[in-house]
Formats: structure tokens, sequence, C-alpha cells
């Protein structure tokens, strides 16, 4: 059963701010061990202010790779692109923010064997993953539905896959790329983000169900290799 620790907060202020010093810790030891820094940060609204926080930090930004634990396909830019979002903050500051959808995207699942490819080149396992959820319970771009089990028990090295959430999410109706478990669960650090009471329940409904979740963040957590903290606010 793995090690679930719960932080919570008064509000989403004052959760970036524990966040974004968690992860900046966890950079700076990660540079001090192996010279570099290699993290997942997740897309959506929620870590926002804690990005913003965090772009503050005083780190050795060049030394820190960013990916994104999924990106939506579309083009760089594109007001949905968690990249473009997370390369806006960061990018200033010298970190590498790595795109993993290549723009001429034939399709989804090409665009996925493309994100894989790259993610190979990356040293494994990743420092850290941030993880939102969904109401759905969705985490990164897995979602319930036929991508779920591709996306959970697919071959052990694989790192990322292409996704067609069903339904579409309305608010991103587009097909993904996502972290597969490998990419998510190996990392050497595991924290959620999440505020709202629907979102906890979620959750916290998943954990009691285990490794039989039909919430993907359920199976994550199940599946997860190390303690996971989840940090919280109403
Ligand atoms: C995405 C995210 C996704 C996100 C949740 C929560 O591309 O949408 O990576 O997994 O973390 O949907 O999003 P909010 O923080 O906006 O509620």
């Amino acid at each position: 059963m793995t090690e679930i620790e719960w932080w919570e907060y008064d509000d989403a202020a004052e959760m970036a701010q524990a966040v974004a010093g968690d992860i900046q810790f966890i950079i700076e030891a990660a540079i001090d061990a192996r010279g570099a820094a290699v993290i997942a940060l997740s897309g959506g609204k929620t870590p926002i202010p804690i990005y913003d926080t965090l772009s503050k930090a005083k780190l050795d930004w060049k030394r820190v790779t960013i990916v994104p634990t999924d990106e939506r396909i579309v083009p760089l830019g594109d007001a949905l692109s968690n990249v473009t979002m997370i390369a806006k903050t960061f990018l200033p500051k010298g970190a590498r923010v790595m795109p993993i959808v290549p723009q001429a995207t034939a399709d989804y699942k090409s665009a996925g064997r493309s994100a894989d490819a790259l993610m190979q080149d990356l040293h494994w396992p990743l420092d850290l993953c941030l993880l939102g959820v969904g109401g759905d319970g969705h985490t990164a771009s897995i979602f319930p539905g036929p991508d779920f089990d591709e996306a959970l028990s697919g071959p052990k090295e694989r790192r990322a896959l292409g996704v067609m959430p069903e339904p579409l999410p309305p608010e991103a109706p587009v097909a993904r790329v996502t972290l597969s478990r490998e990419g998510i669960v190996t990392a050497r650090a595991l924290m959620i983000a999440v505020t709202g009471q629907a979102k906890r329940d979620v959750i916290e409904q998943s954990i009691k169900q285990g490794p039989s979740s039909p919430y993907p963040i359920g199976r994550v957590l199940a599946d997860a290799e190390l303690p996971v903290d989840i940090h919280w606010a109403p």
C-alpha cells in the first residue's frame, strides 16, 4: 500500500508557497546529487500560482529540464498548450522546457510514439512528477475509458503515449500525449496539487478502492513506488 501524506492549507496561495518550496528543494537536491534536475509539471490551472512562485526561486535554472506531464495536441503557442503555459514562466529563467508534441503531427498515436522517443533520452527516473487531478479522477492525460489500461499497464519501458479521451474533456476537447505509468510512478518524488472538496473526495475514494479503482489517479497512487505527498487547499 503506497504511503500517502496529505498536506492541507488555508487557501491556494498558501499551498503555492509550500509546494513551490518543496519543488525548489527537490531541484536543488537533484543538482547537488547529479548535476541536473529533470522534472515533469502538470498543466491545467491549479499549478499556475505554484509556478509563478517557483519561478522567483534563486536556482541554477540552466541545469533544470522541465517536461509537461501531458500535452494537448495543438500548435505551440495555442492557448490550450501546457508546454506554452510552462515555457512562458520558466524559459525566461533559463530552464529548458521540452515540447513533447511534434508540430507536424500525423495522428495522436504517432505523436505519442515521437514523445516516447524524446522522453527516452532524458535521465530516468524523473526527479519529480507534479500531478493535477480532474473531477473525473483523471491525472496527466490519463482519463477513465479506453486509454486507461493502455496508459497504465502498457510496456514497462514506455514513458509516453498518445491518447484520445472519450468523451473529449470540455476544457480541452483535443487528443493528447501523456506520460505513461512508468513516466509517473517511478519518479523520485511524486506530488499532487489539488483544490476543492470534490477533487479531494475523488482522491480519497480512489485510495480506498486501491489498484481496482476506476479512477486513473487511484491506479497511479496504488502503483506508486515511493511515498506520495498530496497538497490540498479548499
Ligand atoms: C491537463 C492537465 C490535467 C490537469 C487536470 C486538473 O492537461 O489538463 O495536465 O491533468 O492537471 O485536468 O486541471 P485543473 O488544475 O485546471 O483543474
